[in-house]
């Protein structure tokens, strides 16, 4: 019998699918071009696609505004694309994960547009209607992520709406019972096709304080941040009731065999690990970002991991990601070399590795002038999330093998040298080097379900090993442009099976063992206690 479940054993790829691959020439990507490009998905080694939303949708946050939960956006092409991408994804081995949008609808979604049309129609319920203060003010003072206050009147019908985004992303009521039975229905339609699972939007958001208090403003406001940063959310996110609600919709998964729960969470950690269910009958990998959230220092990094590590409960799964569509990419936070030092963290942490497109080919953040801002956030707030949502470089033809057309976004300016065809057999790309890394982690027991055990080291060194009955790890990675020693001590010996620096594999290590500058190194140790 496996001890583990593929979603604790695999690594998890997303795509962005307006910019992974377009093959109809109209400049955005599509299920067709996903197809086309499995087989690059197959050979990366990896187990799992994510797929951000691809559902019908006016696009005023780019398919995070849902308008029809249960078919294709013809951009994207049509369900019967999506059946045969499930069907050949499963035939190369890989699973299928869609994005679950619930916490809020499009305003051009049917149950919003009869919800406004009337105070007594029968979905009227179905969103979060409150009437104006005495003085014609919002209710509360409830903010926007993406700039201005969270409530927006409709004339028609003379009461505000709750929109946690845009007000063209009206929040639904998931205290109202026939929300949850209209979401759940929209969830098995999609497990019933075959998808694997789903990475739930924004799901510390779904439920709201009953009185709808006040947020209280946040003493750590530093002005110039996100102005929706200026309050906590205290009374908007993460209510107690919302673990229910996890708990029906890992209930409603396991109906199905082996299908995964993911949500993205963006809490600290003591919050985060709630999301897993107080018996672990939750979501099955609350998304772990603080390898995004955090400065990049090894002394923060290897904190956060123990933290995590002590949080999590009893038989929890760890999980780690490193970038994703609405953060800047790791290649452009970090830089190049660190980036490498980045891919070993991220391929050898214990815990299922989230990949964002891209991110294996060291793609940075594209350079897009605030006139060509796409992103409602970059248009209203200033914080663009264009930049990491530039096409995918396939190669270094005009259009980087993502389109024929004019792409929806400017293509990277490094993308006639980082690029798939370029980099596939380059020793030393980051692709190869991603490649590799994948590669060995499926291999190697150790860093795929072994333990961990954090080393103290000296200076901006992070350093642990990895083990299982039969194999043990050494993970030495200086976050720093200092070189300097690290001191194995009862660890014995090993080899280097994998270097940042390709020149410094299978060089045997013995107890002083030299560590450069933006270095990172996996040494197979020949003791296994
Ligand atoms: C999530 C998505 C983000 C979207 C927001 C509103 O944070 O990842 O892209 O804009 O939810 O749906």
């Amino acid at each position: 019998m496996r001890s583990h479940l593929w979603w604790q054993t695999g690594i998890i790829y997303q795509i962005y699918p307006r910019s992974f691959k377009d093959s109809n020439g109209d400049g955005v990507g599509d299920l067709p071009g996903i197809i086309e490009q499995l087989d690059y998905v197959a050979w990366l080694g990896v187990n799992a696609i994510w797929i951000s939303p691809v559902y019908p949708s006016p696009m005023a946050d780019f398919g995070y505004d849902v308008s029809d939960y249960t078919d294709i956006h013809p951009l994207f092409g049509t369900l019967a694309d999506m059946d045969r991408l499930i069907d050949s994804a499963h035939r190369k081995g890989l699973k299928v994960i869609l994005d679950f949008v619930p916490n809020h609808t499009s305003d051009q979604h049917p149950w919003f547009q009869a919800a406004r049309s009337s105070r007594d129609n029968k979905k009227r319920d179905w969103y979060l209607w409150r009437d104006a203060k005495p003085d014609g003010s919002p209710p509360n003072n409830w903010l926007s992520a993406f700039g201005g206050p969270a409530w927006t009147w409709d004339q028609a019908s003379g009461q505000y709406y709750y929109h946690a985004f845009l007000k063209e992303q009206p929040d639904l009521n998931w205290r109202n019972r026939e929300v949850r039975e209209a979401a759940y229905a929209a969830m098995r339609f999609w497990l019933d096709r075959g998808v694997d699972g789903f990475r739930v939007d924004v799901l510390w958001h779904l439920i709201k304080d009953a009185a709808f208090r006040d947020n209280p403003a946040n003493p750590d406001y530093v002005p110039g941040q996100n102005p929706y940063e200026s309050l906590t959310h205290a009374y908007s996110t993460d209510q107690p009731e919302v673990h229910e609600i996890v708990l029906e919709m890992r209930a409603l998964l396991d109906q199905y065999s082996e299908r995964v729960l993911i949500g993205e969470v963006y809490l600290p950690v003591g919050r985060l690990v709630a999301y897993y269910g107080p018996k672990e009958d939750g979501a099955h990998l609350p998304f772990n970002f603080q390898l995004i959230t955090l400065p990049w220092n090894a002394r923060q990094i290897g904190a956060a991991i123990s933290d995590y590590e002590g949080a999590l409960p009893a038989s929890a799964w760890p999980n780690w990601v490193l970038g994703n569509h609405d953060q800047p990419r790791i290649a452009s936070r970090v830089g190049l070399a660190q980036a490498r030092v980045a891919a070993i963290l991220l391929l050898t942490l214990r815990g299922t590795p989230t990949m964002y497109y891209g991110d294996e080919l060291g793609m940075r953040d594209g350079a897009i002038p605030p006139a060509q801002y796409q992103d409602p956030q970059g248009i209203n707030i200033g914080l663009s999330r264009d930049p990491q949502r530039t096409p995918m470089q396939w190669s270094e033809q005009p259009g980087s093998g993502f389109s024929n057309g004019e792409p929806w976004l400017p293509l990277g300016l490094d993308y006639q040298r980082c690029n798939v065809k370029a980099e596939r057999d380059d020793p030393n790309s980051m692709l190869t080097l991603y490649r590799r890394l994948v590669e060995l982690r499926q291999r190697e027991s150790a860093l795929s379900i072994g333990s961990y055990a954090p080393l103290i080291t000296d200076g901006d060194v992070l350093a642990y090993v990895r083990q299982s009955d039969d194999s043990r790890f050494l993970v030495v990675l200086n976050f720093g442009p200092r070189s300097l020693f690290v001191t194995l001590g009862e660890l014995g010996g090993g080899t280097v099976v994998l270097a940042t620096d390709r020149a410094r594999e299978g060089e045997s290590v013995q107890d002083r063992l030299p560590i450069m500058g933006d270095e990172g190194l996996l040494i197979r140790l020949e003791r296994v206690p």
